[in-house]
Order: C-alpha cells, then sequence, then structure tokens
C-alpha cells in the first residue's frame, strides 16, 4: 500500500457479475496506490461490503420489482435500471460531494464508471466531476460496438465474409443479443459509445500486448486518453467480489487428479441454454472419456432448477469422471496443475483469466461481443478451438480431443505457454501495464 494521496475516488459498477469483478478489481487497485475508494451500488446484485472493510459503500434504492429482476432479458433489465437509477444515483452523489465539502474532508478527485452506465455523463457533468470510465469489455470487441450502425446496414447475407473494417472478423462474428428491443440496444449501444468519448478517460482490463492494433484503432478513433493497466486479476483475485458462493470441494478433487487432464466447463453468469444444448453437452463430455469439471449455474439451463434434466444416473455411470458444481472458484481452478482445458463461453473476464494461466480453450461464444473474442482466440492469439458448428454431442467429444489428446492441443498448449509468460510479465514494474497505471494515477492526480 503506497502513502496515501489524498484523494477519494468514487466508483459505480454495473450490477452484473462480469463488471462487478473488474471494477471491484480496480477499485483494490487504486486503493493500494493510496486513494480513498468509496463504491456506490444498486441493491440488485449488491457487493458483499464485509468483504471491503476499507472501502466505503453507499447503496442506491433501484426499485426494481421482483420480476422485472428476474427477467432474463438482458436489454430489458438494463433498460429499467437505466430509467429507475438515475434520480437515486444523482442524489448519492450530491451529497458525496457536499458532505466532502462541508466536513472538509479529502476531495473528491473523479467518478470512475462502467462505460455502460451512460446516464452518468450527464449527472457527473451537472456536477462539474470528471468521469473515467471502465471498460470491462476487450478493445476489439469495443471497436467493434462502435461500428455497429454501419455494419448493421450491410446487405450481407454470407455469414463467411470477411469485415474489411475489422480483420480479422467475419460477418458472423458480429455481437448478436437476443432480446425483445433490438431498436433500444442499438440506442444503448450508440450512447455508450458517444458518452465514452465525451469522458475523460478510458481504463481499459486489457493489455498492450494483445491488443496492440486495436488500441492504435481506438486511439484514433477516441481522441480520450486511454489506459490498458490489465490484467486486474494479476493484482487482486475476483473470489471477494462473487454473488454466488464458491463451491471449494472441487479443488479438493482436481488434486486427486492427474497434471492437465481435467477439462473445466464454464460459460459465466449470464448465458442460458436450451434443454437439448444441455444434453449435448452433457453426453460430449460423458463420451470424450475425459475428467471434466461443469460449473451448472443454477439459471444456465432455461426452465430448469439446476441439473434434474440430466438422464437418471448420468454422473453415478460415469464413475467419479464428472464433477458438476453451481459455481467455482474460477481463478483457482484455472490455476491448477489438473486443469487442461477450458470450455468457455468467451466471456472477456474467464478468457484473460484462462490465457493468464496458460490454459488453452474450447470456444463457445453465446451472445454479444462473445464471439468476438473467440475469433480472437482462436484466430489471432491461436491459444483455442472455435466450435462453430451446431452444438452436437459428436463434435463436442471431437473438439475436446483435439485440445486435450491430439498434436494440435499440443501445439496450442505450447502457445498458450508462451502467452502466459508474455502476460506473466505486464503488470511487472517497466512493463506496459505497470505504465499505463502510473500514467492513471498522475492523470487522476491532475484533478
Ligand atoms: C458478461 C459477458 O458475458 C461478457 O461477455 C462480458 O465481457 C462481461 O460481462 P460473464 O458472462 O459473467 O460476463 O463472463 P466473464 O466476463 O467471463 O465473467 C465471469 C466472472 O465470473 C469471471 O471473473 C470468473 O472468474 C467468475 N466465475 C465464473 C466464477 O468465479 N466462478 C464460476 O463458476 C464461473
Amino acid at each position: 500500500m503506497q502513502q496515501k494521496k489524498g484523494r477519494r475516488l468514487i466508483l459505480f459498477p454495473l450490477p452484473f457479475q462480469g463488471h462487478i469483478n473488474p471494477m471491484l478489481q480496480l477499485a483494490n487497485i487504486l486503493y493500494s496506490k493510496g486513494f480513498s475508494i468509496t463504491i456506490i451500488h444498486t441493491k440488485f446484485n449488491s457487493p458483499n461490503p464485509s468483504n471491503y472493510p476499507h472501502f466505503t459503500f453507499c447503496s442506491i434504492q433501484d426499485g426494481l420489482s421482483e420480476t422485472e429482476a428476474s427477467t432474463t432479458d438482458f436489454v430489458a433489465l438494463i433498460s429499467v435500471l437505466h430509467v429507475k437509477c438515475a434520480a437515486p444515483f444523482q442524489d448519492c452523489l450530491a451529497k458525496l460531494l457536499s458532505n466532502a465539502e462541508e466536513k472538509e474532508e479529502e476531495p473528491i478527485a473523479c467518478l470512475i464508471t462502467d462505460a455502460s452506465w451512460f446516464f452518468t455523463h450527464d449527472v457527473a457533468e451537472s456536477l462539474k466531476l470528471p468521469r473515467i470510465v471502465l471498460r470491462s469489455l476487450s478493445v476489439s470487441s469495443s471497436l467493434v460496438y462502435a461500428a455497429l450502425p454501419v455494419l448493421s446496414q450491410k446487405d450481407s447475407h454470407d455469414l463467411e465474409a470477411p469485415v474489411p473494417e475489422l480483420p480479422p472478423l467475419r460477418m458472423k462474428d458480429i455481437p448478436v443479443i437476443e432480446t425483445l428491443y433490438q431498436e433500444t440496444l442499438h440506442q444503448f449501444a450508440a450512447e455508450a459509445i458517444n458518452q465514452m468519448k465525451a469522458s475523460s478517460g478510458c481504463i481499459w482490463n486489457s493489455v498492450q500486448e494483445l491488443e496492440q492494433d486495436s488500441l492504435a484503432k481506438f486511439h484514433r478513433e477516441f481522441p480520450i486518453p486511454s489506459f490498458p493497466i490489465g490484467p486486474f486479476h494479476k493484482y487482486y483475485p475476483a473470489s471477494a467480489s462473487s454473488l454466488l458462493s464458491q463451491d471449494r470441494i472441487c479443488i479438493s478433487r482436481l488434486d486427486k487428479q492427474a497434471p492437465k487432464s481435467v477439462i473445466y466447463v464454464s460459460f459465466g453468469s449470464i448465458a442460458a441454454i436450451d434443454e437439448t444444448k444441455f444434453l449435448e453437452v452433457a453426453w460430449g463430455l460423458a463420451n470424450s472419456k475425459v475428467p471434466f469439471l461443469w460449473v451448472v449455474r443454477p439459471g444456465l439451463v432455461r426452465g430448469a432448477e439446476w441439473i434434474e434434466l440430466l438422464p437418471r444416473g448420468f454422473l453415478e455411470m460415469l464413475d467419479g469422471r464428472g464433477h458438476i458444481v453451481k459455481w467455482a472458484p474460477q481463478q483457482e481452478v484455472l490455476a491448477h496443475p489438473a486443469t487442461g482445458a477450458f470450455w468457455t463461453h468467451c466471456g472477456w473476464n474467464s478468457t484473460l483469466e484462462s490465457m493468464c494461466e496458460g490454459v488453452p480453450m474450447i470456444c463457445q461464444p453465446c451472445h454479444g461481443e462473445q464471439m468476438v473474442i473467440a475469433r480472437y482466440v482462436s484466430d489471432v492469439w491461436k491459444v483455442g478451438l472455435h466450435l462453430e458448428r451446431k452444438l452436437e454431442r459428436g463434435e463436442v467429444e471431437r473438439a475436446i480431443r483435439r485440445v486435450m489428446v491430439d498434436a494440435e492441443g499440443r501445439e496450442m498448449r505450447n502457445r498458450a505457454a508462451i502467452l502466459k509468460e508474455k502476460l506473466d510479465l505486464c503488470t511487472k514494474q517497466g512493463s506496459s501495464s505497470y505504465q499505463s497505471l502510473e500514467n492513471l494515477i498522475s492523470y487522476i492526480l491532475s484533478y
């Protein structure tokens, strides 16, 4: 922990696991550099303040009804949150600023919000507070969202066709989000990009060495300071901000397995699949004969509580080769010597966590920018295999064997090990992310 900087920072995460984790990790990083931290958060998906006794937490009323909070339409949920949180957020921020002034406490240097909380731009401006955004996606996927208005005008029926503006993407990699509110989605994407352009700067959970070309393109298109200071989890693990309790028994089970023998399977905190796909995953895993650890989050399978749709006796039939949990300590699982590959939905946090441990991936993007990340994993960084065909048990079985057993998998593993070494260095003194973090601190102190 560095000497106190005499400034307070106010952070406001978007209340979803894949966004809460990087924001709270960033809070810890900035705290360790001497800043005091206040977290404004919604009651919905609230982080647990007792895991962060060194921060101040301010909860705002989000006014979500039970029905609104339980919708699986992500766009509908974000839309309601934007409407209902604007006034409470404004009140809370105004109170924090006036308290700091009246009580002559340390001054508030700036607000750091998730880039998707675009309504905060006007609030910060009205209170004359600089607003820096945290973009928790990869730089390349953010550029794709920025290009969506142009891309969606294209009349391309050839999904294999390359996207000339965004190599190496093909038309089928352009983000698709299932929602009843497509128009709202496009407005949101455009608004988030506009308010990002108007912000005082952008922090990335990414690394210069991974996304050099995309960062250069970002600098050309967005005239704001940008700070790629990732991977955040190299500084602080995500476990303290986990919304679900992590099943630790899986670690002791991994302890009993041979090195690199287990495939870890997880599709993150939001994705949902139907019964047919769930059973194809299950049988693909079973038929591969490879030991597996599978996270089936309650809510993953549409219309099911948990794993009751598996055939009776499914796990017993595998004779201890398969283990299913509701939520895992993912970073520890990926760092475990027994873990040989990660079958992932390619959320950005999961992808970074896997690359940092040198674990090759099977990419099964479910929605949004995960398609973009999967293309980068398979075609740019070449540390994973992209499952592009229909999700079917024979295909799954072949993919698992290609990555876990075949020579192709060994080559991927070697490349993943080299990438891990590169990423190990990124946050060390003198390296790119370290330098970006120093720049960010000086920038904040200049306010
Ligand atoms: C979402 C989007 O899907 C993703 O594309 C976007 O980049 C961020 O928001 P999510 O689906 O949750 O995120 O995926 P991901 O970004 O991978 O984040 C999941 C986080 O939950 C990771 O930090 C992971 O370590 C953690 N996790 C996951 C667990 O702690 N335990 C688990 O069992 C599974």
